[in-house]
């Protein structure tokens, strides 16, 4: 794959360039970028942070050992590590230092002399969320961000901790730095599954017609994971699956889906249409949270053969903690196209399978004339895509079983990305930094998308802390999450749609 585009020279800082974002997506993603010819010629990392390391070389090593692990390219290693690490440098560094950032300036004068003219210059933020805050205030005040169309900062998730946090945030950065200059990261948004779905929806006449309420009976949308928190007991008590996984990830996936067709590809054309949802989904009333929200907690059990503890035994976890690692709801996009269409969601920790898949259900034909017994198997139309790990996308119709009986069965229509397609797909990481070096905005959050979906599950988060659950732990691993949402579906006749068997469901 050749890179295409000729980008100008930059710089990009990793601060928390010790740590383990750096290491397992952010320098495996670059390499690749190298190795694809997607990076400007003039480009050079520097990374950041607390861990002393003897040499640049040292910290090269350390980042070779991510590469061979996480870039899936081992095959291409000879020799081309050289030249990619060669523009890999450290600087070990107090972020809380005022002195610290006059290394930063060095680096970007002797870049602008070397390279004959000023680089577009990268703030990567890979540190936890309160150092972050420190760090942008420090660069803003240090003057390292005064050119808005040079230079750039890229934050992680979690944006605020709530709708008000994440609105204090936003005017602090809108303060200081253009919008244009922030870059906040939601890596669903960089999974190539996701993006088709706009290539899908909108670069064929073939579903546009019936993507709405008239023939859309309901959807539904599962992100389910096999892994507990793992190391991030700390981290997760603060958060819980719906600040984790829907209040971003799901709701990004939402959009993506019910949007209104964009009318170019312009980044704000696209955020404004995907804003639009998050404004028209139904806000809860707390009375009305029962109804459309469950929440659970793993127990301890068994997952793939192998015992795992609950998660109030987990590392860094109060041992009564209230907090979710399941969520399943129901919303509602209360606008023309989507009224009275649920869209169901769930995500959790130690599900039965790792699984980001969208199912879209068709309603009913609107007559049915074959004999009853010809359709005994009778289902729905269906449309699934999966995201990960599969990728693919299937449409479910009827048909005709040979023989000399009218017998009707479903059967799939599938588009598989590894059968239609050679080579390989690029990581989320990789397509969100090479967009963050172009200037490319389109699949980044704005800030009024954060503080609208911050705003849609704020009810659901007032109502459960205001009353902590009595059934905790309430779902053993390797399950689908506890009873209550099976029921949350099966109230309104439906039920969760499984990852569909290879050929036939
Ligand atoms: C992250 C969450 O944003 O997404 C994690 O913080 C979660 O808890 C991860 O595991 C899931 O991402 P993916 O790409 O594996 O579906």
């Amino acid at each position: 794959m050749e890179g295409q585009k000729k980008l100008p020279p930059t710089i990009l800082f990793i601060f928390g360039g010790s740590g383990d974002l750096t290491n397992r997506k952010l320098v495996p993603a670059l390499y690749n970028l190298f190795l694809d010819n997607y990076l400007p010629d003039k480009f050079v990392i520097i990374g950041a942070g607390r861990t002393p390391f003897d040499s640049d070389e040292d910290y090269r090593k350390k980042l070779f050992e991510g590469v061979q692990s996480f870039s899936g390219r081992k095959d291409e290693l000879d020799g081309k590590w050289q030249v990619f690490s060669s523009n890999i440098f450290y600087h070990l560094t107090d972020l809380r230092d005022d002195s610290s950032y006059q290394n930063i300036f060095e680096d970007i004068k002797n870049k602008t002399k070397d390279w004959g003219e000023p680089p577009v210059t990268i703030f990567y933020l890979a540190v936890a969320p309160q150092l972050a805050q420190v760090l942008a205030q420090k660069l803003y005040e240090q003057k390292l961000c005064e050119d808005p169309v040079r230079t750039r900062l890229v934050f992680e998730k979690p944006f605020g901790h709530d709708l008000q946090s994440a609105h204090e945030l936003n005017q602090l950065l809108r303060s200081m730095f253009d919008e244009e200059q922030i870059f906040r990261i939601d890596h669903y948004l960089g999974k190539e599954t996701v993006q088709n779905i706009l290539a899908f929806r909108f670069a064929n006449a073939l579903f546009e017609p019936i993507w709405n309420n008239n023939y859309i009976d309901h959807i539904q949308i599962t992100a389910a994971e096999t892994v507990g928190v793992e190391n991030r007991g700390g981290y997760y008590e603060q958060a819980g699956a719906l600040r984790d996984m829907v209040q971003n990830h799901i709701l990004q996936l939402i959009c993506m889906i019910a949007m209104e067709p964009p009318v170019s590809f312009d980044a704000n054309e696209i955020r404004n249409k995907k804003v639009d949802v998050l404004h028209a989904i139904r806000k809860l009333d707390p009375e009305e949270v029962h109804a459309h929200a469950v929440r659970g907690q793993y127990a301890a059990g068994w997952m793939n053969g192998k015992q795992v503890q609950a998660y109030r035994q987990e590392k860094d976890v109060n041992p009564q903690s209230p907090v979710e690692t399941f969520v399943a709801a129901k919303f509602f996009i209360d606008n023309w196209r989507w009224r009275n269409v649920p869209f169901y969601i769930r995500t959790g920790k130690f599900l039965h399978e790792k699984t980001t898949l969208i199912t879209i259900e068709f309603k009913d034909a609107p007559c049915y004339s074959f004999p009853k017994e010809a359709a005994e198997t009778w289902r729905p139309n269906r449309l699934t895509i999966s995201i990960q790990p599969e990728m693919d996308i299937r449409i479910r119709f009827q048909a005709k079983q040979p023989g000399q009986e009218m017998v009707l069965n479903p059967v799939n229509m599938i588009f598989s990305y590894a059968e239609a397609y050679d080579g390989r797909e690029p990581e989320a990481y990789e397509t969100l930094l090479e967009d963050v070096i172009s200037g490319n905005q389109t699949l980044f959050m704005r800030a009024d998308q954060v503080e609208a979906a911050w705003a849609i599950i704020e009810p659901i988060m007032q109502t459960w802390l205001k009353r902590p659950p009595v059934d905790f732990p309430n779902y053993t691993p390797g399950s689908w999450g506890p009873e209550d949402s099976e029921e949350l579906i099966a109230r309104d006749g439906h039920h969760w749609a499984v990852v569909p068997a290879k050929t036939k469901e």
